[in-house]
């Protein structure tokens, strides 16, 4: 089988066993966020306004159009390889795969690239599917799919 069509299934099969359909509260979405994603990441858009947690925040890469964004591309941040390599094979931001990132990024990595050496630079775990769910009702506000018409459309990233 093609490594592509491997990696996707891969995150296809995950996002059915570790997803079940549950509909997130931005609230406690925030809430986590700022006690749990802050100390290393922000949200930041492109004209540098910082929309959620603290400036300057560079540990973990900026979440501003997380959703639906290529795993492992923000431009300008230094990512382990195992994540590069599971955005270059197919894996995309959504509720399922980062649902299952989230709850524990390196058997993500690990399932999805059918590598059980492959590592995350994220050392950091989210409990339950309902936390997670929360976080990505709360992240899904950012991006410039949900930016109002009439604004500008700033430059991908
Ligand atoms: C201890 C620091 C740390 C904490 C806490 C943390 N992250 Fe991360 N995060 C990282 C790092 C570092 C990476 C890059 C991982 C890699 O390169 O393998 C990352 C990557 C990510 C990615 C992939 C982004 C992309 O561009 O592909 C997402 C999504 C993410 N984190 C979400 C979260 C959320 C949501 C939380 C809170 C529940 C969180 N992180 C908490 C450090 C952290």
């Amino acid at each position: 089988m093609p490594k592509t069509t491997r990696v996707i299934l891969g995150a296809f099969a995950l996002g059915i066993a570790g997803f079940a359909a549950q509909a997130g509260d931005i609230e406690a979405g925030a809430a986590a966020f700022a006690s749990q994603c802050q100390n290393c990441h922000n949200v930041t858009n492109a004209e540098g306004d910082v929309l959620a947690g603290r400036p300057n925040m560079r540990t973990g890469p900026n979440l501003y159009g997380v959703i639906g964004r290529q795993a492992g591309s923000y431009d300008g941040f230094r990512y382990g390889a195992s994540l590069v390599e599971a955005g270059e094979g197919g894996v995309e931001w959504d509720e399922e795969t980062m649902t299952a990132y989230l709850l524990d990024p390196t058997s993500f990595l690990r399932e999805t690239l059918d590598n059980n050496r492959a590592r995350s630079q994220m050392s950091f775990r989210v409990r339950d599917e309902a936390t997670a769910a929360d976080i990505i009702a709360f992240l899904t506000q950012f991006g410039e799919a949900a930016e109002d018409a009439d604004a500008e459309a700033p430059a991908e990233g």
